[in-house]
């Protein structure tokens, strides 16, 4: 959502008349940067290969876009959580910088701790430990089984004490009618830092269900919150824990408050399932 589409040849569509402008930038793009602007591929597996390529040959005066040693200072994460360049006294823009303090030409596309910046973390520090070798065997992987949808949850009017800033944490958990009670494992989760204006936003990521026998069988792309009632519980990071450990689960030492929303769950950002802070209860 957010690399669209500067950075996803594959996912532009030349008989999609929306995208008509977007291939136009995309083109001009790959005239001015080159290959290096097609960072996401048409699979999963062509997209690593051409990240680790990059990477194991890291250039002087260039971070690598996926560093093992310091996933933090990946470029992968460092280019879009990092504004524009200056600009000269001409009013150009001055050339983008891969060594920090970097600065990125398509500007700021992700913030420290949202949604995006944790899954981000999560898999470079995962792959950092594959390949670093701290997984004995394939029991020992993270059973990774969260996967991120479109549907965005917005918290509106956060309490007096979330500082700006502060990452915020949001467990979805579903009304189980027949056991008339809410289920115990959260259904879908974000993460999300509150901004000047007292929001959290976050895309979901949902969990798929134990059932979905090795998770094939599930549909991740198309999947979706059925329409009903949930319950949100809200986690902050007054502690700070996620700067050392940004792929942290918060727990009920961090626990706020919590409250219940209803009905369908659309797409996007401007569709947002509204949660009204004030109505948070312990
Ligand atoms: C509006 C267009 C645009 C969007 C959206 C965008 N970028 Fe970029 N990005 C650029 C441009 C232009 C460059 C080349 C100039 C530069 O290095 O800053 C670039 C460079 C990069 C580079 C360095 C590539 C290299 O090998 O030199 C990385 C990494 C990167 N972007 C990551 C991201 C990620 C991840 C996202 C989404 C979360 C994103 N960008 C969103 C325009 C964009």
């Amino acid at each position: 959502m957010r690399c669209f589409p500067c950075h996803t040849p594959h996912e532009l569509d030349e008989s999609n008349p929306k995208h008509e402008k977007a291939i136009a930038r995309h083109k001009e793009l790959e005239k001015t940067y080159g290959q290096r602007i097609n960072i996401f591929r048409d699979t999963p597996e062509t997209t690593l290969r051409n990240l680790m390529v990059s990477s194991r040959k890291p250039r002087a005066g260039r971070l690598p876009l996926i560093n093992v040693a310091d996933p933090a200072k990946s470029l992968l994460i460092l280019k879009p959580t990092s504004k524009l360049p200056k600009k000269d006294a001409d009013g150009k823009f001055e050339k983008p910088s891969h060594a920090e303090p970097v600065s990125h030409m398509g500007g700021l596309k992700m913030h420290v701790n949202d949604q995006s910046y944790k899954s981000f973390m999560a898999w470079i520090q995962d792959y950092s430990r594959v390949i670093g070798d701290q997984y004995a065997s394939a029991d020992d992987l993270p059973l990774d089984n969260w996967y991120p949808s479109m549907q965005v949850l917005r918290l509106k009017n956060a309490p007096e004490s979330w500082k700006v800033l502060t990452g915020v944490q949001m467990f979805v958990h579903a009304w189980n009618d027949t056991e008339k009670s809410w289920s115990d494992e959260p259904v879908a989760f974000t993460q999300g830092t509150v901004t000047p204006r007292k929001m959290v936003n976050g895309a979901l990521f949902l969990l798929a269900p134990a059932d979905a026998g090795g998770q094939d069988t599930w549909d991740r792309e198309g999947s979706t919150l059925p329409t009903g009632r949930y319950l949100i519980k809200t986690y902050v990071d007054t502690k700070g824990r996620l700067a050392d450990n940004p792929a942290a689960f918060l727990t009920e030492a961090d626990y706020f408050g919590q409250a219940t929303v209803e009905d369908t769950w659309n797409e996007g950002f401007r569709d947002a399932k509204v949660l009204d802070g004030t109505l948070l209860q312990k």
